[in-house]
C-alpha cells in the first residue's frame, strides 16, 4: 500500500509546491495511473465554486478520471435533458446502485440507500404516514411548540444579553429537536440556552462528514483506514454503535407503549401519530420487505427521517437569513407580505393564524426561500447508476454501475441554465407577472430531487421554514457579525463551514 501511496502524495506536494495558481487545463489533467486526483485535491478547499466553473467550461458535463482501480471515476453532469432523462423518463435503468449502498453503509437500509422491491416498499409506506393529515397537524403543533419553549427563549436570552449565537448550530438543534418528536413522540431539547451536547445529533453530523470524504478518497484507502479504525472512519464505526444504542432504547420504549395502549389506539385529538408508532403498526400483508418486528428496521426508519430533515432544514433557514442580510430590499418586502396578509404574533404565541392555508398566501416569501435553495441547495449533490449501459441525451456513454454525480450547487448557478443573472439572488425570477408563484421543472430546480424519487417531506419542510422564518422576522432583527468568513464545508449537506455568528435584537 505504502508502494502506491508515497508517491502520489509526494507527486501532489510537489505540484502544491511548484504550482500556485493551476488553471483548468491542469486541473483536469488526467495523469497515468493517478488520473485527475491531483487536481481534485488541489482544488478540494474551494470545490463548490470550481465546480462552476468546470461545468461552464465542459457544456454541462465532465468525465472525471480517478486513480487506476481506485473506483473513482465519475461522471458529472448538470444537463437537465440528462437530469430528466435519469431520473424521471428513463427512471427504471437508473438506481442507486451497489457503490452508494457500500459508501452510505453507516445508513444501512435507509429509504435513500435502497432501491427495487425495497425501496418500492419504503416509499408506499413512507407516502401513507407522511401525507396523512393527522400527521400534518401532529408536525404544526410541533413546530409551534419548539418555538415558543425553544427558539424564542433561546433568541430572547441572546438579545437581552447581547450575546452572539451561531445561528447555523440553533437552527440545527431546532430541528433535530422536532424531528425527533415526530419520529418517536419525544423532545432531546437539545435546544436550550446552555445549548447540551447530544451524542446522537454528534454522530449524525460525523456519519455524514464521513460519506463525504468517501467520494474524494480512493477506496481502498479508506476501507483500509476503517479496518485500522483510523481517522474519520473511527468516528463513523463509533457514529453507528451509537445510532444502534441510542436507537434501540427509543423503539424498546414505544414497543411497550403500543403494548399497553392497544394497537388500535387513536389519538382524541385526531393529531397523527409519531412516525415510529405508524411504522411499529404497519400492516405487514401490505409491504412484503419490510419488517417492523425487527428492530433493525425501525433503527432505519429512525435514522431515514432524522436525515431527511434535520441538516436540510437547517441549511435551508441558515443560508436563507445570512442572504436576507446581504439583501436588506428583499427582508423589507418580506416583511410588508406578512403584515399584510397575516395578524402579528406575540412571540412564540401557539395561535392558528399560521396553519398552512394561511403560509399560501406570503408568494414572495415562497420565492425567496426557492431562490436560496438554487443558489445554496442543502442537498448539494445527488448520485445515480445506470443498471444496463446507456447513451445519455448529451450522447455520454455509460457503462452499467457508472456513477453519476448531479451537481445542485453548480446546476443553479449556470447561466446556460438560469440565465446571465444566474449567480444573483432575485426572488422575482419566482414570481409571475399576475403575482402568483412560477413553476420551474424540477429538472431544473432540483433543490428536493425530482421523478419517482422525489422528496416526500417538501410540503412539510416548506410549511415548517416559512413558519419559523414568520416568526422571527415578526418579533426579531438578526445582525449578522461582518467579517466573518462564509464559505460551504464540503459535505453531503451544505452547511456553512465556520457557522453564522449573528447577534440578534428584539423589534417593537
Ligand atoms: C429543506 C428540506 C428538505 C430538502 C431540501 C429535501 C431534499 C430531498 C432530496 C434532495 C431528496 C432525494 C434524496 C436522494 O434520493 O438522494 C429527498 C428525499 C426524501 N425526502 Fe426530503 N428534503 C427536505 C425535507 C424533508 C423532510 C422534512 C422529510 C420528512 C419528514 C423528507 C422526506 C424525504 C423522503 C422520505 C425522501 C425519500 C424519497 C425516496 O427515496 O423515494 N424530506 N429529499
Amino acid at each position: 500500500m505504502a508502494f502506491i501511496c508515497i508517491p502520489i502524495v509526494c507527486f501532489i506536494i510537489l505540484l502544491h509546491f511548484f504550482i500556485k495558481k493551476p488553471n483548468m487545463s491542469f486541473i483536469t489533467t488526467n495523469w497515468p495511473l493517478i488520473g485527475m486526483l491531483p487536481g481534485l485535491l488541489m482544488v478540494l478547499h474551494r470545490i463548490y465554486d470550481f465546480t462552476v466553473e468546470l461545468l461552464e467550461n465542459s457544456n454541462l458535463t465532465f468525465q472525471f478520471k480517478g486513480p487506476l482501480l481506485a473506483g473513482m471515476d465519475m461522471l458529472i453532469t448538470i444537463d437537465p435533458a440528462n437530469i430528466h432523462y435519469m431520473l424521471s423518463s428513463n427512471f427504471l435503468n437508473y438506481n442507486k446502485g451497489p457503490d452508494f449502498k457500500e459508501v452510505f453503509d453507516v445508513f444501512k437500509d435507509v429509504i435513500f440507500n435502497v432501491d427495487a422491491e425495497l425501496w418500492k416498499n419504503h416509499r408506499k409506506a413512507a407516502e401513507g404516514t407522511l401525507k396523512h393529515q393527522g400527521f400534518a397537524r401532529l408536525s404544526v403543533r410541533a413546530t409551534r411548540s419548539k418555538l415558543k419553549n425553544g427558539l424564542v427563549p433561546v433568541f430572547d436570552h441572546f438579545a437581552k444579553e447581547g450575546m452572539v449565537m451561531n445561528l447555523q448550530d440553533v437552527f440545527r438543534r431546532f430541528t433535530f429537536d422536532i424531528s425527533m418528536v415526530l419520529i418517536t413522540g419525544s423532545d432531546p431539547t437539545s435546544l436550550s440556552i446552555d445549548m447540551p451536547e447530544n451524542e446522537f445529533d454528534k454522530a449524525l453530523t460525523e456519519a455524514i462528514e464521513g460519506i463525504l470524504y468517501r467520494h474524494v478518497k480512493p477506496r481502498f484507502l479508506w476501507k483500509l483506514q476503517r479496518w485500522m479504525g483510523l481517522g474519520i472512519e473511527k468516528k463513523m464505526l463509533e457514529a453507528d454503535d451509537i445510532f444502534y444504542r441510542v436507537c434501540a432504547k427509543y423503539i424498546s420504549a414505544k414497543r411497550e407503549e403500543v403494548r399497553l395502549q392497544g394497537i388500535n389506539h387513536q389519538s382524541p385529538s385526531g393529531e397523527g401519530e409519531d412516525l415510529l408508532t405508524s411504522y411499529i403498526k404497519l400492516d405487514t400483508t401490505q409491504y412484503e420487505t419490510l419488517n417492523p418486528s425487527d428492530d433493525r428496521f425501525l433503527k432505519d426508519v429512525i435514522l431515514s427521517y432524522i436525515v431527511a430533515g434535520r441538516d436540510t432544514i437547517a441549511s435551508a433557514l441558515t443560508w436563507f437569513f445570512w442572504i436576507l442580510s446581504e439583501n436588506p430590499n428583499v427582508t423589507a418586502k418580506i416583511r410588508q407580505e406578512i403584515n399584510k396578509n397575516l395578524q402579528k404574533s406575540k412571540t412564540g404565541q401557539e395561535k392558528s393564524s399560521l396553519d398552512p392555508s394561511e403560509l399560501n398566501k406570503l408568494v414572495y416569501l415562497h420565492a425567496a426561500l426557492y431562490e436560496s435553495m438554487r443558489l445554496y441547495p442543502p442537498a448539494p449533490f445527488e448520485r445515480t447508476s445506470p443498471i444496463k449501459k446507456d447513451v445519455l441525451p448529451s450522447g455520454h456513454k455509460v457503462h452499467a454501475n457508472a456513477k453519476i454525480i448531479i451537481l445542485l450547487y453548480a446546476l443553479g448557478r449556470m447561466k446556460a441554465v438560469w440565465g446571465e443573472d444566474a449567480s444573483e439572488f432575485k426572488p422575482e425570477r419566482w414570481v409571475t407577472n399576475t403575482g402568483s408563484l412560477r413553476h420551474e421543472p424540477s429538472f431544473k430546480f432540483l433543490a428536493f430531487n425530482a421523478g419517482p424519487r422525489s422528496c416526500l417531506g417538501k410540503q412539510l419542510a416548506m410549511n415548517l421554514m416559512k413558519t419559523v422564518i414568520v416568526e422571527i422576522l415578526q418579533n426579531y432583527d438578526i445582525h449578522v457579525i461582518k467579517g466573518q468568513k462564509i464559505e460551504p464545508l464540503p459535505s453531503l449537506i451544505l452547511r456553512m463551514k465556520h457557522g453564522l455568528s449573528v447577534t440578534i435584537t428584539k423589534r417593537d
